[in-house]
């Protein structure tokens, strides 16, 4: 044994971490990191015109659900105590300048509505503001006649989406487009409209990810052509420009702030929370779940385990709130612990 610093006169170390990791009831205590079923976001995906619930290969166990299979769905996440559940509309019409997204009889606004009866008072309803599950050619904005994203004729555009989904009761928005401006437009006409009291969840770093390839099979918006890389963050970029477009949508009126992927971005999840006092919310999209499905099916990994060990991952990183497809299955769990 050899005796020297940081060893006792026996030769042994006096500094001992290991010794906090003994027994799940020590390591309770010592967590820093606790998971909580009303920092969880529900996403949802509402199809038009379809009398079941319709699969969605690419995420196992997500569905497009019907308006009654919905509200079903929504009422259990609520029961489980999630924090909210954030809508997207699957239109059975769709156009150039997305008409289903601020229809008054739009399937989205329907749903709001559905949910704000069923299950409203109890977990917020939120939705996604965008155009790309609502236009023929799966953009995010309206185009150009040149085939180029118009981002200003978008921001009337997201403005009046914001209108019709206040309308509907909607008790939050969350825009995902990364138009420049976005918050301010919507922020401008829900004002307009009197609904100063709505707040708003900005996608602020949004980045052009493949992770989200599920998703557009969820959301049957895959663009048409080109991609989104003109108006989606650059992954190669540092987190300095997620603290512009985080800065720019809290100059604008954002409420809270998101960084989307997660995992695949705590670097940036954690630079935003260190910057900002406002919520910060963390999006693990369809391809994050859509990999630990995957290979949890293929019994490469302990799913449930895999599930709860990114979650607190991102939680430690920074995000206050998390939106997960796991969402509802992850608070019930939490619920069962003591
Ligand atoms: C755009 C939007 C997308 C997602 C959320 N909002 C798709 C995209 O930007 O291409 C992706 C979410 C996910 O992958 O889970 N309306």
């Amino acid at each position: 044994m050899i005796a020297g610093p940081g060893r006792s006169a026996v030769g042994f170390p006096v500094a001992r971490p290991r010794r906090l990791r003994r027994g799940a009831a020590l390591r309770r205590m010592v967590a820093d990191v606790r998971l909580h079923p009303a920092d969880l976001i529900l996403p949802m995906f509402v199809r038009e015109g379809v009398t079941e619930p319709v699969p969605i290969s690419s995420m196992p166990g997500v569905v497009q659900h019907t308006r009654s299979s919905l509200r079903k769905a929504a009422a259990e996440a609520a029961a489980a105590g999630v924090g909210g559940i954030i809508l997207f509309g699957v239109p059975e019409h769709k156009d150039a300048r997305g008409s289903s997204a601020d229809d008054p009889a739009g399937i989205v606004q329907l749903a709001i509505a559905d949910l704000v009866s069923e299950v409203g008072g109890d977990t917020v309803i939120m939705a996604d503001l965008c155009l790309d599950e609502y236009t023929d050619h799966g953009h995010c904005g309206l185009l150009t006649a040149t085939g180029e994203v118009d981002n200003d004729a978008t921001l009337v555009r997201y403005g009046e989406i914001a209108l019709a989904q206040a309308a509907a009761g909607v008790e939050m928005i969350a825009p995902s487009g990364m138009m420049d401006g976005q918050v301010a437009a919507i922020r401008t006409a829900l004002d307009g409209g009197g609904h100063t009291d709505i707040p708003i969840m900005a996608y602020s770093a949004k980045y052009a990810s493949a992770f989200y390839g599920p998703f557009r099979e969820a959301a049957l918006c895959a663009p048409q052509f080109g991609d989104r890389a003109g108006y989606q963050q650059d992954p190669a970029r540092s987190a300095g420009e997620a603290l512009r477009e985080v800065a720019l949508d809290l100059a604008e009126g954002a409420d809270a702030v998101m960084v989307k992927p997660a995992l695949a971005y705590l670097d940036v999840l954690r630079a935003v929370a260190d910057s900002v006092d406002v919520p910060v919310a963390a999006y693990q999209v369809s391809g994050e779940y859509a990999m630990v499905e995957a290979a949890a099916a293929n019994g490469w990994l302990d799913r449930d385990r895999v599930i709860m060990e990114t979650l607190t991952a991102i939680h430690r990183a920074g995000a206050d709130i998390i939106l997960t497809y796991w969402a509802a299955e992850v608070a019930e769990r939490l619920a069962s612990r003591r």
